[in-house]
C-alpha cells in the first residue's frame, strides 16, 4: 500500500485547490463512471468507515472532538486525518494514531481502509454524490443490501458474527432485547443509544452514536440482521423506519425521559 504515499503528490493537489471548488462537480460526473474504484469520495467510500470505526467519538454530539460525519468539518481538517491514521501509524507523525488505543473499533480500521482514506484526501477530498439508495424489490434482496452495510458499518462494534465483546458491544446474534421489540431495535438505529441496556442478561452501559443512514439502509441492515445470527426472521421496511423518526425514542429503561408513554418494553 506504500504506492499511495508515492502517489501523493502534495504540491500538484495545492496548486489545484485553487480552483478546485469550480470544478468538484465536474471531476465527480465526469470522472466518478471510470474511476469508480480508484477515486474515493466522501458519500461512497469514506463515510461509511467513519462511521464504523470513528463515529463513538467523533460524533455530532461529542463537544470536544470533530464530528466525522459532517462532510464539512472532515473535509476542513482531512490533513490531519491523515497524518494521525497514517503517518503517525507509521510512526512518522509525533501525535497519537488515530483512533485511539481504547476502542476495539480501532482494531477494525483495515490498511485498505487508512489507505482509502489516504487517497481520498490526496484526491482532494471530494464529496462526490450519496450513494444511491438501496431499494430492494424483494426481501432477499433486502437481507443482501443490508448485509453489505453490516459489514461496513456495524460489523466494526458488533463484530461480523454478531456476537459484539464483552462489556463493550452488546451481540446482535440471538439478542433477547432485539428480538423482543422491532420499534426499539429500528430507533436504536435511528436515534443511537446510551446508557445502561441488558442483553441476554448480560450488562452494557457505552454508547452507539445515531448515523446520518436512510430508510431504505437502516430497514436493509436490519432486516439482514434479522435474518442472521439466530434471530426471528422478521422484515423491516422502509415505511416502519420512516414513521418511527417522529416519534420519541423507546427508552431502554428506568433512564426514560418523561414523556408520551414508550412503545411496550420488556425490559424495565
Ligand atoms: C475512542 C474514541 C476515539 C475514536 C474511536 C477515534 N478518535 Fe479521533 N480523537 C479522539 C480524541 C479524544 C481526540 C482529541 C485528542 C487528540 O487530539 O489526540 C481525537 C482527535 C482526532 C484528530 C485530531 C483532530 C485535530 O485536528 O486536532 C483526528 C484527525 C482524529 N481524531 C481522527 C480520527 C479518525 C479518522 C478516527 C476513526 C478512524 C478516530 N479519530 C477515532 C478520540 C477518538
Ligand atoms: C461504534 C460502535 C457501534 C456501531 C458501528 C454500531 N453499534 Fe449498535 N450498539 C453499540 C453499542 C455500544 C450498543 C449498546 C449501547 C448502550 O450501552 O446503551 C449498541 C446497541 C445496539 C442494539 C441494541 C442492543 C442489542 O444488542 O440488541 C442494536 C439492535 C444495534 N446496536 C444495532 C446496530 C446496527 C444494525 C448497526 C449498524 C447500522 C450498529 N448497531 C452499529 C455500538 C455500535
Amino acid at each position: 500500500m506504500h504506492i499511495f504515499q508515492f502517489l501523493n503528490q502534495r504540491g500538484r493537489v495545492q496548486l489545484l485547490w485553487p480552483w478546485a471548488t469550480a470544478v468538484i462537480g465536474c471531476l465527480v460526473f465526469t470522472e466518478a463512471p471510470a474511476q469508480t474504484n480508484q477515486t474515493p469520495t466522501y458519500l461512497r467510500d469514506i463515510q461509511p468507515i467513519f462511521m464504523g470505526n470513528c463515529s463513538r467519538c467523533h460524533n455530532q454530539q461529542s463537544r470536544f472532538v470533530y464530528d466525522w460525519l459532517d462532510y464539512k468539518t472532515a473535509y476542513t481538517d482531512r490533513w490531519e486525518i491523515r497524518r494521525r491514521i497514517w503517518d503517525s501509524w507509521k510512526g512518522t507523525y509525533y501525535k497519537e494514531a488515530m483512533p485511539v488505543a481504547n476502542s476495539p473499533e480501532s482494531l477494525a480500521l483495515s490498511e485498505e481502509e487508512r489507505a482509502t482514506i489516504v487517497k481520498w484526501v490526496d484526491n482532494g477530498g471530494l464529496r462526490g454524490v450519496p450513494p444511491p439508495p438501496g431499494v430492494a424489490k424483494s426481501k432477499t434482496e433486502r437481507i443482501d443490501m443490508g448485509k453489505r452495510l453490516f459489514t461496513s458499518v456495524c460489523a466494526a462494534c458488533h463484530q461480523p458474527t454478531g456476537r459484539g465483546l464483552p462489556n463493550v458491544f452488546p451481540p446482535l446474534a440471538g439478542s433477547d432485547f432485539l428480538n423482543a421489540d422491532k420499534n426499539r431495535a429500528i430507533q436504536t438505529v435511528i436515534f443511537g443509544r446510551q446508557g445502561e441496556v441488558v442483553v441476554n442478561g448480560l450488562k452494557f452501559n457505552n454508547s452507539m452514536p445515531s448515523f446520518p443512514l436512510a430508510d431504505e439502509d437502516i430497514a436493509n441492515v436490519l432486516t439482514f440482521v434479522y435474518n442472521s445470527f439466530g434471530n426471528s426472521g422478521l422484515e423491516v421496511t422502509p415505511a416502519e423506519v420512516k414513521a418511527l423518526r417522529s416519534q420519541p425514542p423507546v427508552s431502554a429503561g428506568s433512564s426514560a425521559p418523561s414523556g408520551p408513554p414508550a412503545a411496550k418494553s420488556t425490559f424495565e
